[in-house]
This record gives C-alpha cells, structure tokens and sequence, in this order.
C-alpha cells in the first residue's frame, strides 16, 4: 500500500522511475519524485495517475544522484497533484514520501503549525511541515529534527526525507509500515519492498519500528527515534529478479493463474520427503500439539484460505479450529482457550489489520506462527515461528497463487499435526497423489480457458451482478470466487452458501443473473442440486462446476476428482478464471483494479 524507493550516489532518476514502476500495483492513483544533482538544481515533479503520467511529465533535464519517489494509494486526502508525494514544508527545504497513517496528525496541526498554510489535504505534509518548525525554531540538523518530530507523531509510517541544504542524505525512518534499506557499492538505495531494487542490489538491511537513519552514498547510520545507535544484520535476498517479470503473458494475473501446478509441486518438493511425508520444524509441531484450539487470523483471500484450513485441520487433527478476520479481531480480541495457537496466514506478511492481532497474541504470550509468502515481512519476522508459501513473487493485485499455495500448506500442515498427534486419518491422507491430481486439474481447467472465457462473455460481462453458491467446503470456495469476479471485473458478486438464499437474498435473482453453482460436496450434492432448481424456477442463469464422482451429463464443467478438502484447489481457479476475463474483455486493467493496493499496511 503506497510504494516508496529512494537512492543516494547514483544516478537517480532510472532508478527511481524503475523501482515505481515495480512497486506500482502497491497503490497507483498518483506518483512523484524529487531530484536533486547536488549541483545546486533540484526537480519535483507529481502527476495523478499510473507511473507513466510522471514519466510523461519530466523533461529529459530533469535528473540528480539523490532522489525519492512514490507511488500512493490514498488514505488522507482525493488523489491530486497536490495531494501526491513529495510533499514538502512551506520554506521548500525538506521534501518527504510517507506510506502510512498519521493518527493524530489533525493534533499536531492544531498543537504545533497553527499559522502554517498547508498545500495538501494529506497526513503526510503535517509531518514535513512539523520537520522543518523544529529544525527552524530549534536550529537543528535534520536527522534531530526528523527524530523529535517523530516522537510527537502517533502513527504508521515509512518515510524518506531530503534536505536541500545537505542533499547528499536520505533520512529515513519507519514504524509498523516496511522499509529497507538496500547496499550498493558507493551507493544506496531504500525501499518499501525489496523486489523493486533488486536490480540494483542483494544485501539488504530490514529496519525495525521506531527506527530511523541516515543514508549516504558510502555509508549509513541507524538509531532509534530516541537516539540509541542500532545495528542490524545485513542479509542476502536471493530472488531471481525475473520471477517478478510478465514475460509474455498480457497480465500478471494470468501468469499467477497458470504458475499454480508449479507453486504445488514446488511445495511437495519443499516440504515433502521421499515418501511424502511432511517435513516441518519439529519446534513448530511441538508447539502446535500443546494446543487445546486453533485460530486462524487473516483477511480478504487470506481469510478464505483459513476458512478452508479449518475444515482441513479440524478433520485430520481433531482440533477445533477457528477463523476471524483479523480486523475484528485486533480489536475485539475472541475468547480464549487454556492453550490457544494462532496461525496467520498473509501472502505479504504486511497486513496491518494481521499485526494488529499479532501484537496482542504476543504481549498474551500465545505462540504464533505465520505462513506468508515473503519469508522475511514483518508477520514472519515477529511471530514466534514461520513457514513459507514458496509462491513465488505475486504482483497482481487480485491474489491467485498465494490462495492455492495456503491451503496446500494448511494441508501439509493439518497432515503433519495429525500425525504427530496419532491421529489414523492423517497417516491415510495422501498427500503426494493429492497435491499431484490438484496439479494436474489445474492443468485441465487452464488448458480449457477458451471456454471460460466464453462463459465469461456470455452471462458475466453483460451482468451487473453475480452469485456463486455452494454448501459445505464450497461455501468458502464461493466466497473467495464471489470476491475475485467482483474486485477484478466490477461485477456485485455475493458468495452464498446455497441454502441460505431462500432465506432472503434469493429475491435478488432475476431473469438472466448468473449464478455459478460449485458442486463438491458429496454430503449436500443432492440438496445442492435443489438449490439449483431454486433459481433457476426464478430466471437464473446458473453455470455448474462439478466434481466428477458428482457430476450430471448437463453440468458446464466437469472437474477431476481428488480429496474433497483439497477440491478448492482447482475449482477456485475456474473462478480465477472467469474473473480474469470478465475484466479482460471488458478492457480493464486486470493487474490493478480500481481502489485497491496490493498489500494493506493501513488498519
Ligand atoms: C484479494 C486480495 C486481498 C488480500 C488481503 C490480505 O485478491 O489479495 O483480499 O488477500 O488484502 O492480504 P495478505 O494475504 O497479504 O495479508
């Protein structure tokens, strides 16, 4: 959520440009950069809109060997020009980028810059604005000023700053939002997100909360906002810099899609032994089999993921197992068991609303274990134990790949836990042939998408609204198909379990509404069948998706058959795949839907 890069020693401008570019589908209503050459001239330029705006804007001229940049999703204030970062202070000496909240900014405005005119509708220019009253009144250098400014703000931020009367620094700090801090030789760069600057470095510096420094281009400095030097560890990232490329796919989404046989037999090869057995760290199991309840605290695709995970843990391990959204639950924290263990589960390791309940479970002292896909996020850095989905980069924003790989690992995850806790069923479940038919049945279901896509074009794209319906493990299946078709392609779509609908949202069923009946549950298929019938008796359009131990000679499409509680595997990517082209063929921008930002560091 907002995307922000900066580099010092070097020339900036590529740089900046480049690494937005990446950071792009973090948030992309408007975007700017500052410049300067250290030669006396210094370029700020904003635009509303994609990267491309700003990149139109700049004259060639504009260039400099310190610059910072930002691509923002807006939280405080409409996205404008004005309203973009940089913003800067009224003497237009310090220029800053913010990703994150300021809390009590409308406080400080009050408190402290009362005669002050401010340019913007933003959080951020409060904190720029109060910067340069402290280093004006208080005659200090600017790293004192950021520090005493910061311990007066409450809030979330990553933030880069430059002083145009000691150009050659970027001071930087951080609380809740990411930031990195990236070494070069005789440069350095700074990033909300590693992958953007991976063309310009390996070794990066992760820095903590409350933790600010100054950046130069041969060396750097960390300390806390309250001035107590700290070190951290340097680490290398060894992401091959192409997995975040489209290659030749039009979309990134449609590469996620079709990279999902890959991502399972990925996990089977990582996580699997010879004979199929799981192999997780035993401190992790142990943990896990103290435990008298499980909770699983996520959000969006995450959260129906976990929704999966609980039928997946609760049959092979006996445990009960809970899901909460995880913005609920930070602040209404759920009853406890004696012994609870909580799961996180975020593609991005980021989310704000998962830290929130993180923080909480860990001053409780409840042992916590993340499974993210970004291996060193915050979520995975703080949370007692972690484990990886080995998805590879996502960029669009839509999550595709991230899904399939949390249930797999719910499911390798649920396996081992049964069997460490004696349990039959999870000694029988198989796995290997498992995670290979769900593999194999994506393959099918991406070797038919011609047909998806006609299906798409002809009862979605002419729809405004949708329904996908279906009963037991195919009610958090439709959920997650129902939030897919309707972020990507604008359709209202409602997830409902099937027999709900006659308990009052069926009076929204017209003549022609598409409803797309997911049949894998052997236990309701029948009833489900009913519930069809009900709709259809009202004009629905009904396309059904069926399992083939389930399925009718008239059924749209027929799925290959393997374990009922991996049956999400595939037929969530029929869903990923109507989506995709009812955005597609309505000429949207399928990677960056409208409002959205990949990775929400906001509550
Ligand atoms: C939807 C989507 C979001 C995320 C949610 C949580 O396609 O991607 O709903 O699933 O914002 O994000 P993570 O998994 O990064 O915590």
């Amino acid at each position: 959520m907002c995307g922000i890069v900066g580099i010092v020693g070097k020339a900036a401008r590529e740089a900046v440009l480049n690494g937005l570019s990446k950071l792009e589908y973090r948030g992309y209503d408007s975007a700017g950069i500052y410049l300067n050459d250290l030669q006396g001239n210094e370029y700020l330029t904003k635009a509303v809109g994609r990267i491309q705006n700003l990149k139109d804007k700049m004259k060639p001229t504009e260039q400099g060997t310190v610059g910072i940049g930002h691509t923002r999703w807006a939280t405080h204030g409409k996205p404008t020009v004005d309203n973009a970062h940089p913003q800067f202070d009224e003497t237009r000496r310090f220029y800053l980028v913010h990703n994150g909240v300021i809390e009590n900014y409308q406080e400080i405005k009050n408190e402290y810059l009362s005669g002050v005119d401010f340019e913007s509708a933003t959080d951020t220019e409060v904190i720029v604005q109060l910067i340069s009253k402290i280093a004006r009144e208080e005659k200090t250098d600017a790293l004192m000023a950021l520090k005493k400014a910061l311990q007066l703000i409450r809030g979330s931020y990553a933030l880069l700053l430059v002083d145009n009367t000691q150009p050659d620094h970027i001071y930087i700090a951080k609380n809740k939002s990411p930031l990195m801090l990236g070494l070069g030789a005789g440069f350095n760069v700074i990033a909300s997100d590693a992958l953007s600057v991976l063309d310009q470095t390996q070794t990066f510096i992760d820095l903590q909360d409350q933790e600010v420094g100054d950046i130069t281009p041969n060396d750097y400095r960390l300390e806390t906002i309250t001035g107590s030097r700290v070190e951290h560890r340097e680490h290398v990232l060894t992401i091959d810099p192409n997995a975040a490329s489209k290659g030749t796919y039009e979309f990134y989404m449609l590469k996620e899609i079709s990279e999902q046989p890959s991502v399972l037999r990925h996990l089977d090869q990582f996580y699997l032994d010879d004979k199929g057995e799981p192999q997780i760290d035993k401190a992790i199991l142990t943990a896990l089999a103290q435990a008298d309840r499980l909770y699983i605290f996520a959000a969006g695709t995450s959260y129906h993921a976990g929704l999966v995970g609980q039928a997946l843990l609760e049959h092979l391990t006996d445990l009960p197992t809970e899901v909460g959204l995880a913005s609920e639950a930070g602040y209404h924290f759920p009853m406890m068991s004696k012994h609870p263990f909580f799961i996180f589960l975020s593609q991005s390791g980021e989310t704000a609303d998962s830290r929130v309940v993180l923080q909480e479970a860990l001053k409780r002292k409840i042992p916590c274990l993340t499974l993210t896909n970004v291996p060193n996020s915050t979520l995975a850095r703080e949370a007692d134990y972690t484990m990886s989905l080995e998805a590879g980069p996502e960029i669009a924003v839509a999550s595709t790949k991230a899904y399939t790989a949390q249930v797999a690992l719910e499911a390798i995850l649920a396996k081992a836990l049964g069997e460490q806790l004696g349990k039959q069923k999870a000694r029988d479940f198989s796995l290997r042939t498992n995670l290979a038919l769900a593999a194999e049945g994506i393959e099918e279901v991406i070797s038919d998408q011609k047909r998806l896509e006609q299906l798409a074009q002809k009862y979605l794209i002419p729809s405004r609204n949708a329904f996908y319906i279906g009963r037991g493990i195919d009610y958090p299946l439709a959920l997650e198909a129902a939030l897919k078709l309707k972020e990507v392609s604008y359709i209202q779509t409602e997830g409902f379990a099937a027999a709900e609908l006659k308990h009052g949202t069926i009076s929204l069923i017209e003549q022609g509404t598409p409803v797309i009946a997911l049949i894998n549950d052997p236990v309701t298929s029948d009833l489900m069948r009913g519930n069809i019938q009900e709709v259809v008796a009202r004009g629905a359009s009904v396309i059904t998706i069926a399992s083939k131990e389930l399925a009718k000679p008239n059924d749209d499409l027929v799925l290959p058959q393997l374990d009922y509680y991996l049956r999400p595997l595939v037929s969530v990517v029929v869903s990923q795949l109507l989506a995709y082209f009812a955005s597609k063929d309505k000429g949207l921008d399928v990677d960056k839907p409208r409002n959205l930002a990949k990775s929400v560091t906001v509550e």
